[in-house]
């Protein structure tokens, strides 16, 4: 049945989509940007093509779309290219007679807006099925979602952040946040600007976030050099930041996600509050590598956190395990279907 039947799990992710095989080890990671030539709306570049585009392509001929906001599609025709893209960049066996894709959706996501993922991708030999991403984040946190005890995941991406308790395969409460990543871009190159008056487009800023961000002052703290326009030159330049004030720019959010967390922990059910004192809560997403969240979350919170390893891939880990055991996990994907 192996050789005409591919499984696939897409991760489809407001600033990276994740593309695995049933079993695979090696994942393919493309950033969630599309160009579209504007005179005939065709696509002409996508992932890292297009995302090198952003800010440099005229804008005029091109069009450059991130297809995904907050988690949900917010262009639809751009979405389509996009998706239809990354089953094609999936597919390994040009032979294969039946193509079984599971798709994420994020918890927040409504009923329309789950149809429309499944309408974008449904074609001849392809069935689709969605699970939503907690119910992933779980999984590949290696955590039980049927116990009674209950865990607790928060995941950390480019558009949303979800705060998660699931038990006996059903959501008990989810709290989100739709900012993230891309949101804490954007406030570098704001605060760049506004405090030292130097201009850096959304990549280089992310760029220094992957770098140097951080939550929670640490030991080494140090200076970096960063390159950009210098407003008052009105020419190329180079300022230097220290990671602090990195982290002063980075703090709103961080604050926010903080008593966000706060709140959805006193609002649990007192057993499975139980759980969280004992157990603690999992970190996961692209969000979770900004260095202190462990720490910060213990002295001010007095919670215990685990990040797994490479935790920006827990979603698409969990999604392979539904993928191989279809049948222990089909209440989760009926789950999933509903609307909330
Ligand atoms: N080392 C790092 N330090 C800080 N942030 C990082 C790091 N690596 C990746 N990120 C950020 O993580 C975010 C992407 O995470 P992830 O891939 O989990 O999001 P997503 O699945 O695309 O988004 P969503 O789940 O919200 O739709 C980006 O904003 C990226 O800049
Ligand atoms: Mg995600």
């Amino acid at each position: 049945m192996g050789i005409f039947r591919e499984r696939i799990a897409i991760d489809l992710g407001t600033a990276y989509s994740i593309v695995a095989h049933e079993s695979s080890a090696k994942f393919l990671r493309i950033p969630s940007n599309i160009a579209l030539d504007a005179a005939t709306r065709s696509p002409v570049a996508y992932g890292d093509d297009a995302k090198i585009m952003m800010g440099k392509a005229p804008v005029n001929q091109f069009e450059l779309i991130r297809p995904l906001k907050d988690g949900v599609i917010s262009n639809f025709e751009a979405a389509g290219h996009y998706l239809s893209y990354l089953v094609q960049r999936s597919r390994k066996n040009p032979l294969a007679l039946q193509y079984d894709i599971l798709v994420c959706v994020p918890w927040g996501a409504t009923a329309v807006e789950v149809k429309s993922y499944i309408e974008r991708v449904k074609s001849f030999r392809t069935s689709i099925k969605l699970v939503r991403e907690p119910f992933a984040a779980a999984l590949g946190c290696d955590l039980d979602v049927f116990s009674a005890n209950g865990c607790t995941v928060i995941d950390i991406g480019g558009g949303t952040v979800e705060i998660s308790t699931i038990a006996h395969g059903h959501m008990i409460f989810c709290s989100s946040i739709r900012a993230a990543g891309n949101a804490m871009d954007q406030m570098i190159v704001e605060k760049m600007l506004r405090q030292k008056l130097f201009e850096v487009g959304v990549n280089t800023a992310e760029e220094i976030k992957m770098k140097y961000g951080s939550v929670y002052p640490e030991d080494d703290e140090e200076e970096f050099e960063v390159r950009g326009l210098d407003r008052r030159t009105h020419g190329p330049g180079r300022t230097h930041l220290r990671t602090e004030t990195l982290r002063d720019f980075l703090e709103p959010l961080i604050l926010e996600i903080e008593n966000r967390l706060k709140s959805h922990l006193k609002g649990l059910p007192p057993d499975i509050q139980r759980t969280v004192l004992s157990q603690g809560i999992y970190l996961v997403g692209g969000g979770a590598l900004l260095k202190g969240w462990k720490t910060r979350f213990q002295k001010k919170l007095g919670v215990h956190v685990t990040i797994p390893e490479e935790p920006q891939y827990a979603v698409i880990r969990g999604m392979q395990k539904i993928l191989s055991k279809p049948r222990l996990y089909r209440s989760l994907l009926k789950v999933s279907q509903a609307n909330h």
